[in-house]
Protein backbone atom coordinates (compact mmCIF):
# COMPACT_ATOMS: atom_id res chain seq x y z
CA UNK A 1 0.00 0.00 0.00
CA UNK A 2 1.06 3.39 -0.93
CA UNK A 3 1.73 5.24 2.56
CA UNK A 4 0.06 9.15 1.95
CA UNK A 5 -0.85 10.79 4.60
CA UNK A 6 1.72 10.40 8.20
CA UNK A 7 0.56 11.54 11.29
CA UNK A 8 3.90 12.86 13.81
CA UNK A 9 3.83 12.39 17.53
CA UNK A 10 6.19 14.83 18.91
CA UNK A 11 6.83 13.02 22.20
CA UNK A 12 10.73 13.60 22.12
CA UNK A 13 10.73 16.45 24.63
CA UNK A 14 12.07 16.01 28.39
CA UNK A 15 10.14 18.60 29.64
CA UNK A 16 12.02 20.94 31.66
CA UNK A 17 9.27 23.17 32.69
CA UNK A 18 7.00 20.22 34.28
CA UNK A 19 10.07 19.28 36.83
CA UNK A 20 9.33 15.15 36.55
CA UNK A 21 11.74 12.72 36.21
CA UNK A 22 9.33 11.14 33.81
CA UNK A 23 8.57 13.46 30.67
CA UNK A 24 5.08 14.69 30.90
CA UNK A 25 3.65 13.36 27.73
CA UNK A 26 4.48 9.61 29.48
CA UNK A 27 2.91 10.52 32.94
CA UNK A 28 -0.79 9.63 34.01
CA UNK A 29 -3.93 11.78 33.58
CA UNK A 30 -6.90 10.34 35.36
CA UNK A 31 -4.85 6.96 34.95
CA UNK A 32 -3.80 7.06 30.79
CA UNK A 33 -1.01 8.05 29.96
CA UNK A 34 -1.18 11.82 28.29
CA UNK A 35 0.19 10.45 24.91
CA UNK A 36 -2.32 7.67 24.83
CA UNK A 37 -5.17 10.20 24.67
CA UNK A 38 -3.29 11.59 21.31
CA UNK A 39 -2.97 7.99 19.69
CA UNK A 40 -6.34 6.74 20.45
CA UNK A 41 -7.71 9.97 18.67
CA UNK A 42 -4.77 9.65 15.61
CA UNK A 43 -5.84 6.04 14.91
CA UNK A 44 -9.80 6.31 15.51
CA UNK A 45 -9.92 9.45 13.37
CA UNK A 46 -8.87 7.30 10.58
CA UNK A 47 -6.89 10.09 8.55
CA UNK A 48 -3.28 8.04 8.39
CA UNK A 49 -1.68 5.15 6.30
CA UNK A 50 1.43 5.47 9.54
CA UNK A 51 1.50 6.95 12.28
CA UNK A 52 4.99 7.95 13.65
CA UNK A 53 5.96 8.58 17.11
CA UNK A 54 9.21 10.36 17.90
CA UNK A 55 10.57 9.85 21.68
CA UNK A 56 13.23 10.59 23.76
CA UNK A 57 15.20 6.93 24.02
CA UNK A 58 13.59 3.58 23.83
CA UNK A 59 13.31 3.28 27.60
CA UNK A 60 9.85 4.81 26.96
CA UNK A 61 9.28 1.67 24.00
CA UNK A 62 6.87 -0.49 26.62
CA UNK A 63 4.19 2.51 26.55
CA UNK A 64 3.50 1.56 22.88
CA UNK A 65 3.24 -2.34 23.56
CA UNK A 66 0.00 -2.31 23.05
CA UNK A 67 -0.16 -0.10 19.96
CA UNK A 68 -0.10 -1.84 16.34
CA UNK A 69 1.63 -0.66 13.52
CA UNK A 70 3.09 2.41 15.12
CA UNK A 71 6.93 3.19 13.62
CA UNK A 72 9.35 4.34 16.84
CA UNK A 73 11.39 7.35 16.03
CA UNK A 74 14.39 8.97 18.35
CA UNK A 75 14.13 12.74 18.90
CA UNK A 76 16.55 15.13 18.49
CA UNK A 77 17.68 17.61 21.11
CA UNK A 78 15.56 20.28 20.01
CA UNK A 79 11.80 19.92 19.04
CA UNK A 80 13.42 21.36 15.45
CA UNK A 81 16.08 18.24 15.55
CA UNK A 82 13.00 15.98 16.85
CA UNK A 83 10.68 17.20 13.49
CA UNK A 84 14.13 16.91 11.44
CA UNK A 85 14.48 13.34 12.56
CA UNK A 86 10.83 12.39 11.74
CA UNK A 87 10.95 13.88 8.12
CA UNK A 88 14.30 11.95 7.23
CA UNK A 89 12.48 9.27 8.79
CA UNK A 90 9.99 9.40 6.11
CA UNK A 91 11.91 10.77 3.32
CA UNK A 92 13.96 7.28 3.92
CA UNK A 93 11.08 4.83 4.26
CA UNK A 94 7.77 6.31 3.03
CA UNK A 95 8.81 8.62 -0.18
CA UNK A 96 5.83 8.06 -1.50
CA UNK A 97 4.39 10.32 1.29
CA UNK A 98 2.18 13.03 0.37
CA UNK A 99 0.70 14.93 3.51
CA UNK A 100 1.73 15.14 7.15
CA UNK A 101 0.70 15.97 10.15
CA UNK A 102 2.28 16.83 13.45
CA UNK A 103 0.90 16.87 16.87
CA UNK A 104 2.42 17.85 20.32
CA UNK A 105 2.11 14.72 22.74
CA UNK A 106 1.19 17.07 25.36
CA UNK A 107 -1.66 18.27 23.80
CA UNK A 108 -4.49 15.41 24.97
CA UNK A 109 -7.66 17.51 23.62
CA UNK A 110 -7.16 17.09 19.96
CA UNK A 111 -10.20 15.53 18.59
CA UNK A 112 -11.06 13.44 15.25
CA UNK A 113 -12.81 16.65 13.58
CA UNK A 114 -9.19 19.16 13.63
CA UNK A 115 -7.06 16.10 12.25
CA UNK A 116 -10.23 15.45 9.38
CA UNK A 117 -10.64 18.83 8.46
CA UNK A 118 -6.54 19.70 8.16
CA UNK A 119 -6.15 16.79 6.00
CA UNK A 120 -9.00 17.95 3.58
CA UNK A 121 -7.43 21.54 3.67
CA UNK A 122 -4.68 20.11 2.27
CA UNK A 123 -6.35 19.71 -1.23
CA UNK A 124 -6.45 23.36 -1.29
CA UNK A 125 -3.40 24.54 0.89
CA UNK A 126 0.51 23.87 1.23
CA UNK A 127 -0.26 24.06 5.10
CA UNK A 128 -2.88 24.01 7.88
CA UNK A 129 -2.27 25.39 10.87
CA UNK A 130 -3.95 25.59 14.52
CA UNK A 131 -4.43 28.59 15.52
CA UNK A 132 -6.49 30.43 18.40
CA UNK A 133 -7.30 33.88 19.20
CA UNK A 134 -5.69 36.11 21.91
CA UNK A 135 -7.79 36.36 24.76
CA UNK A 136 -5.80 38.42 27.28
CA UNK A 137 -3.76 41.79 26.38
CA UNK A 138 -1.05 42.10 24.28
CA UNK A 139 1.94 43.94 25.12
CA UNK A 140 5.37 45.44 24.47
CA UNK A 141 7.65 47.84 25.97
CA UNK A 142 9.04 49.79 23.11
CA UNK A 143 5.05 49.43 21.35
CA UNK A 144 2.83 51.45 22.86
CA UNK A 145 -0.65 49.77 21.02
CA UNK A 146 -0.38 46.46 19.36
CA UNK A 147 -2.95 45.39 17.46
CA UNK A 148 -4.45 42.13 19.22
CA UNK A 149 -6.36 41.10 15.53
CA UNK A 150 -3.05 40.99 13.41
CA UNK A 151 -1.27 38.10 16.02
CA UNK A 152 -2.80 34.70 17.35
CA UNK A 153 -1.28 31.94 19.01
CA UNK A 154 0.04 28.76 16.82
CA UNK A 155 -0.87 25.65 18.57
CA UNK A 156 -0.84 21.96 17.26
CA UNK A 157 -1.42 19.95 15.02
CA UNK A 158 0.37 21.55 11.98
CA UNK A 159 -0.28 19.67 8.56
CA UNK A 160 1.97 20.19 5.78
CA UNK A 161 2.06 18.74 2.46
CA UNK A 162 5.48 16.63 2.77
CA UNK A 163 7.29 17.98 -0.68
CA UNK A 164 6.73 21.62 0.65
CA UNK A 165 7.95 21.13 4.21
CA UNK A 166 10.98 18.95 2.93
CA UNK A 167 11.82 21.68 0.86
CA UNK A 168 12.19 24.54 3.56
CA UNK A 169 12.59 23.06 6.78
CA UNK A 170 15.89 23.91 8.36
CA UNK A 171 16.08 22.48 12.13
CA UNK A 172 19.39 24.58 12.47
CA UNK A 173 16.81 27.79 12.55
CA UNK A 174 16.15 28.29 16.64
CA UNK A 175 14.33 31.33 15.87
CA UNK A 176 11.20 29.34 14.97
CA UNK A 177 8.97 27.75 17.23
CA UNK A 178 6.26 26.83 14.96
CA UNK A 179 7.18 24.42 12.01
CA UNK A 180 5.20 26.27 9.78
CA UNK A 181 7.73 29.39 10.18
CA UNK A 182 9.98 27.78 7.91
CA UNK A 183 7.92 27.92 4.70
CA UNK A 184 8.30 31.18 3.24
CA UNK A 185 5.55 33.80 3.76
CA UNK A 186 2.73 33.41 1.35
CA UNK A 187 -0.92 32.30 1.27
CA UNK A 188 -0.99 29.02 1.21
CA UNK A 189 -0.66 28.32 4.62
CA UNK A 190 -4.42 28.12 6.41
CA UNK A 191 -5.55 29.53 9.85
CA UNK A 192 -7.73 26.79 11.33
CA UNK A 193 -9.09 28.48 14.40
CA UNK A 194 -10.02 26.53 17.14
CA UNK A 195 -12.23 27.33 19.96
CA UNK A 196 -11.27 24.37 21.95
CA UNK A 197 -9.41 24.20 24.81
CA UNK A 198 -6.43 22.62 23.19
CA UNK A 199 -4.59 22.78 26.38
CA UNK A 200 -0.57 21.92 26.32
CA UNK A 201 0.50 20.19 29.34
CA UNK A 202 3.46 22.51 30.33
CA UNK A 203 3.46 22.54 33.50
CA UNK A 204 2.82 20.09 36.30
CA UNK A 205 -0.05 22.33 37.52
CA UNK A 206 -1.87 21.64 33.72
CA UNK A 207 -2.12 18.09 34.65
CA UNK A 208 -4.43 19.03 37.15
CA UNK A 209 -6.33 21.09 34.54
CA UNK A 210 -6.10 18.52 32.31
CA UNK A 211 -8.00 16.20 34.82
CA UNK A 212 -10.53 18.22 35.42
CA UNK A 213 -10.78 18.77 31.67
CA UNK A 214 -11.54 14.58 31.26
CA UNK A 215 -13.66 14.48 33.88
CA UNK A 216 -16.32 17.52 32.23
CA UNK A 217 -18.70 16.15 30.05
CA UNK A 218 -21.04 18.87 28.24
CA UNK A 219 -24.91 18.50 27.58
CA UNK A 220 -25.39 16.87 24.71
CA UNK A 221 -28.70 17.12 23.29
CA UNK A 222 -29.83 13.34 22.22
CA UNK A 223 -32.78 12.89 19.96
CA UNK A 224 -34.68 9.86 22.50
CA UNK A 225 -37.98 8.06 21.83
CA UNK A 226 -39.05 6.23 25.00
CA UNK A 227 -42.18 4.81 22.75
CA UNK A 228 -42.85 1.07 23.82
CA UNK A 229 -39.93 1.20 26.33
CA UNK A 230 -40.89 0.44 30.14
CA UNK A 231 -38.93 3.44 31.89
CA UNK A 232 -38.61 2.78 35.72
CA UNK A 233 -38.14 6.09 37.80
CA UNK A 234 -37.10 5.88 41.76
CA UNK A 235 -37.79 8.78 43.54
CA UNK A 236 -41.06 10.08 41.84
CA UNK A 237 -42.73 11.59 45.22
CA UNK A 238 -40.34 14.50 45.42
CA UNK A 239 -40.03 18.02 42.51
CA UNK A 240 -38.09 16.53 40.05
CA UNK A 241 -38.87 12.77 40.18
CA UNK A 242 -43.08 14.29 40.00
CA UNK A 243 -42.59 16.42 36.98
CA UNK A 244 -40.55 14.14 35.49
CA UNK A 245 -43.16 11.44 35.64
CA UNK A 246 -46.35 13.73 35.21
CA UNK A 247 -43.78 14.72 31.44
CA UNK A 248 -43.26 11.07 30.73
CA UNK A 249 -46.81 10.17 31.44
CA UNK A 250 -48.24 13.30 29.51
CA UNK A 251 -46.45 11.86 26.24
CA UNK A 252 -48.09 8.24 27.27
CA UNK A 253 -44.80 6.92 27.58
CA UNK A 254 -44.72 3.37 30.04
CA UNK A 255 -43.64 4.75 33.25
CA UNK A 256 -43.39 2.83 36.25
CA UNK A 257 -42.88 4.88 39.27
CA UNK A 258 -41.76 3.02 42.02
CA UNK A 259 -42.68 4.27 45.31
CA UNK A 260 -41.15 2.97 48.85
CA UNK A 261 -44.10 0.86 49.48
CA UNK A 262 -42.75 -1.24 46.30
CA UNK A 263 -39.31 -1.04 47.05
CA UNK A 264 -37.33 0.46 49.75
CA UNK A 265 -33.96 1.37 49.10
CA UNK A 266 -32.85 2.15 52.21
CA UNK A 267 -32.63 -1.61 51.95
CA UNK A 268 -33.16 -2.86 48.77
CA UNK A 269 -30.78 -6.47 47.51
CA UNK A 270 -30.39 -8.17 44.54
CA UNK A 271 -33.72 -10.25 45.15
CA UNK A 272 -35.54 -7.05 45.07
CA UNK A 273 -34.22 -6.07 41.67
CA UNK A 274 -34.75 -9.71 40.45
CA UNK A 275 -38.18 -9.48 41.60
CA UNK A 276 -39.03 -5.73 40.28
CA UNK A 277 -37.32 -6.72 36.88
CA UNK A 278 -38.87 -10.38 36.18
CA UNK A 279 -42.16 -9.21 34.43
CA UNK A 280 -41.03 -5.97 32.67
CA UNK A 281 -37.73 -5.50 31.13
CA UNK A 282 -36.34 -2.05 32.31
CA UNK A 283 -35.29 -0.34 29.35
CA UNK A 284 -34.99 2.62 31.09
CA UNK A 285 -33.70 2.94 34.78
CA UNK A 286 -33.93 6.81 36.48
CA UNK A 287 -32.92 7.57 40.04
CA UNK A 288 -33.78 10.69 41.41
CA UNK A 289 -34.14 9.44 44.99
CA UNK A 290 -32.11 12.05 47.17
CA UNK A 291 -31.81 11.43 50.98
CA UNK A 292 -30.93 14.58 53.19
CA UNK A 293 -30.28 15.61 56.11
CA UNK A 294 -28.71 19.09 57.48
CA UNK A 295 -25.81 18.35 59.80
CA UNK A 296 -27.86 20.70 62.38
CA UNK A 297 -29.92 17.39 62.64
CA UNK A 298 -26.78 15.36 63.67
CA UNK A 299 -23.65 14.38 60.87
CA UNK A 300 -23.61 11.43 61.90
CA UNK A 301 -26.79 10.09 63.12
CA UNK A 302 -28.03 9.94 59.94
CA UNK A 303 -25.31 9.02 58.18
CA UNK A 304 -26.70 5.87 57.21
CA UNK A 305 -29.79 6.57 56.22
CA UNK A 306 -28.22 9.05 53.68
CA UNK A 307 -25.41 6.48 52.23
CA UNK A 308 -27.81 3.47 51.94
CA UNK A 309 -30.11 5.36 50.11
CA UNK A 310 -27.63 7.57 47.97
CA UNK A 311 -25.05 5.49 47.48
CA UNK A 312 -25.72 1.65 48.45
CA UNK A 313 -28.96 1.53 46.68
CA UNK A 314 -27.38 2.33 43.84
CA UNK A 315 -23.98 0.50 44.07
CA UNK A 316 -26.60 -2.61 44.53
CA UNK A 317 -28.44 -1.81 41.67
CA UNK A 318 -25.28 -1.14 39.28
CA UNK A 319 -24.10 -4.62 40.88
CA UNK A 320 -27.25 -6.62 39.59
CA UNK A 321 -27.43 -5.09 36.36
CA UNK A 322 -23.57 -6.57 35.74
CA UNK A 323 -25.19 -9.93 36.58
CA UNK A 324 -28.08 -9.62 34.38
CA UNK A 325 -29.20 -11.72 31.81
CA UNK A 326 -30.81 -8.35 29.03
CA UNK A 327 -29.78 -10.81 26.48
CA UNK A 328 -27.47 -7.64 25.16
CA UNK A 329 -30.58 -5.68 24.92
CA UNK A 330 -30.01 -1.99 25.59
CA UNK A 331 -30.55 -0.08 29.06
CA UNK A 332 -30.12 3.58 29.69
CA UNK A 333 -29.59 4.30 33.22
CA UNK A 334 -29.79 7.83 34.61
CA UNK A 335 -28.84 8.54 38.08
CA UNK A 336 -28.65 11.87 40.03
CA UNK A 337 -25.48 13.83 41.74
CA UNK A 338 -25.71 17.34 42.96
CA UNK A 339 -22.80 20.26 42.45
CA UNK A 340 -21.98 19.41 45.93
CA UNK A 341 -20.09 16.28 44.92
CA UNK A 342 -17.66 19.49 43.29
CA UNK A 343 -17.44 21.10 46.95
CA UNK A 344 -18.54 19.51 49.76
CA UNK A 345 -21.37 21.97 50.74
CA UNK A 346 -21.28 23.43 54.43
CA UNK A 347 -24.22 21.82 56.39
CA UNK A 348 -24.55 19.09 53.59
CA UNK A 349 -21.50 17.07 54.67
CA UNK A 350 -22.72 13.48 54.62
CA UNK A 351 -25.25 13.88 51.22
CA UNK A 352 -22.04 15.94 49.50
CA UNK A 353 -19.96 13.13 50.39
CA UNK A 354 -22.76 10.61 49.20
CA UNK A 355 -22.22 12.42 45.61
CA UNK A 356 -19.08 12.37 45.66
CA UNK A 357 -19.35 8.47 45.89
CA UNK A 358 -21.98 7.94 43.69
CA UNK A 359 -20.02 9.98 41.00
CA UNK A 360 -17.43 7.35 41.47
CA UNK A 361 -19.23 4.44 41.22
CA UNK A 362 -20.53 5.20 38.16
CA UNK A 363 -16.81 5.88 37.16
CA UNK A 364 -15.60 2.72 38.37
CA UNK A 365 -18.44 0.36 36.73
CA UNK A 366 -20.15 2.21 34.14
CA UNK A 367 -17.13 0.87 31.43
CA UNK A 368 -17.87 -2.91 32.18
CA UNK A 369 -21.65 -2.05 32.02
CA UNK A 370 -21.58 -0.71 28.66
CA UNK A 371 -19.55 -3.72 27.38
CA UNK A 372 -23.10 -5.40 28.16
CA UNK A 373 -25.26 -2.85 26.33
CA UNK A 374 -25.64 -1.10 29.43
CA UNK A 375 -25.21 2.87 29.51
CA UNK A 376 -24.64 4.54 33.04
CA UNK A 377 -24.48 8.01 33.24
CA UNK A 378 -24.99 10.84 36.03
CA UNK A 379 -26.35 14.20 36.00
CA UNK A 380 -25.12 17.15 38.40
CA UNK A 381 -27.28 19.75 38.78
CA UNK A 382 -26.39 23.15 40.67
CA UNK A 383 -29.05 24.11 42.83
CA UNK A 384 -32.54 23.76 42.13
CA UNK A 385 -35.48 25.61 42.17
CA UNK A 386 -37.58 22.96 44.23
CA UNK A 387 -39.86 23.47 47.20
CA UNK A 388 -37.21 21.91 49.34
CA UNK A 389 -34.51 25.23 48.14
CA UNK A 390 -35.04 26.64 51.46
CA UNK A 391 -34.90 23.86 53.39
CA UNK A 392 -31.50 22.06 51.63
CA UNK A 393 -29.57 25.45 51.43
CA UNK A 394 -31.04 28.15 53.95
CA UNK A 395 -30.65 31.93 52.53
CA UNK A 396 -27.63 30.41 50.48
CA UNK A 397 -28.24 30.84 47.10
CA UNK A 398 -29.20 33.27 43.94
CA UNK A 399 -32.59 33.21 43.09
CA UNK A 400 -31.64 33.68 39.15
CA UNK A 401 -28.88 31.43 38.95
CA UNK A 402 -31.20 28.57 40.04
CA UNK A 403 -32.30 25.72 37.47
CA UNK A 404 -35.79 25.23 36.97
CA UNK A 405 -37.20 22.19 37.65
CA UNK A 406 -38.03 21.38 33.83
CA UNK A 407 -34.64 22.18 32.96
CA UNK A 408 -33.07 19.06 35.28
CA UNK A 409 -36.21 16.87 34.06
CA UNK A 410 -35.17 17.48 30.74
CA UNK A 411 -31.43 17.23 31.41
CA UNK A 412 -32.25 13.61 32.48
CA UNK A 413 -34.62 12.65 29.45
CA UNK A 414 -31.90 13.51 27.34
CA UNK A 415 -29.86 10.61 28.42
CA UNK A 416 -32.56 8.59 28.32
CA UNK A 417 -31.63 6.73 25.21
CA UNK A 418 -28.05 7.24 24.41
CA UNK A 419 -24.46 5.62 23.62
CA UNK A 420 -22.78 7.26 25.72
CA UNK A 421 -21.68 5.75 29.26
CA UNK A 422 -19.73 7.28 32.37
CA UNK A 423 -20.32 10.59 32.36
CA UNK A 424 -20.49 13.38 34.68
CA UNK A 425 -22.92 15.65 33.40
CA UNK A 426 -22.74 18.91 35.12
CA UNK A 427 -26.06 21.15 34.67
CA UNK A 428 -25.30 24.88 35.28
CA UNK A 429 -28.22 27.85 34.17
CA UNK A 430 -27.77 28.77 30.40
CA UNK A 431 -26.42 25.16 29.41
CA UNK A 432 -28.33 24.32 26.61
CA UNK A 433 -26.02 26.55 23.61
CA UNK A 434 -28.70 27.37 21.05
N1 LIG B 1 9.28 17.87 21.80
C1 LIG B 1 9.97 16.93 21.08
N2 LIG B 1 11.35 16.97 21.04
C2 LIG B 1 12.02 17.93 21.71
C3 LIG B 1 11.31 18.90 22.44
C4 LIG B 1 9.92 18.86 22.47
O1 LIG B 1 9.36 16.05 20.47
N3 LIG B 1 13.33 17.93 21.68
C5 LIG B 1 7.82 17.74 21.91
C6 LIG B 1 7.39 17.54 23.35
O2 LIG B 1 7.48 16.16 23.70
C7 LIG B 1 6.01 18.10 23.40
C8 LIG B 1 5.97 19.11 22.25
O3 LIG B 1 7.17 18.92 21.51
O4 LIG B 1 4.99 17.15 23.21
C9 LIG B 1 5.81 20.52 22.74
O5 LIG B 1 7.01 20.98 23.33
P1 LIG B 1 7.16 21.48 24.84
O6 LIG B 1 5.84 21.73 25.44
O7 LIG B 1 8.15 22.57 24.83
O8 LIG B 1 7.76 20.17 25.55
P2 LIG B 1 9.18 19.99 26.21
O9 LIG B 1 10.22 20.58 25.32
O10 LIG B 1 9.29 18.55 26.55
O11 LIG B 1 9.04 20.84 27.54
P3 LIG B 1 10.04 22.00 28.07
O12 LIG B 1 10.11 23.01 26.97
O13 LIG B 1 9.41 22.48 29.32
O14 LIG B 1 11.35 21.32 28.30
MG1 LIG C 1 10.25 22.70 24.85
Amino acid sequence: MDIKNIGVILAGGRGERFCNNVPKQFVKLNGRHVIDYVLDIFIASDCFDKIVVVIPSFDYKYIFDNYKDIDLVIGGNTRNYTVANAINYIKQNFPSCKNVIFHDSARPFINKKILIDHLSLLNQYDSVITTKKITDSLGSITQSQIPREDYFLIQTPESFKFEVLNKHFNPEDNSKTAIVQHLPLNDKVYKYFIEEYNLKITYLQDLFIGESLIKFSPFVKHNFNLKDKNVFVFGGTGGIGKALISKLESQNFYVFPIKKSDLDLSRVDFKDWERLFSDNFPDVIINVTGKYYNDSDGILEHYKDIMDVNLKANISLLDYLLKFDNKNKKINVVLISSSSASKGRENLTVYSASKVALQSIVESLSDKLSKKNIFVNIISPEKINTPLISKLHGKNFIAEELLTVDEVVDAILNYTDCNNFGEIIKIRKGFIKN
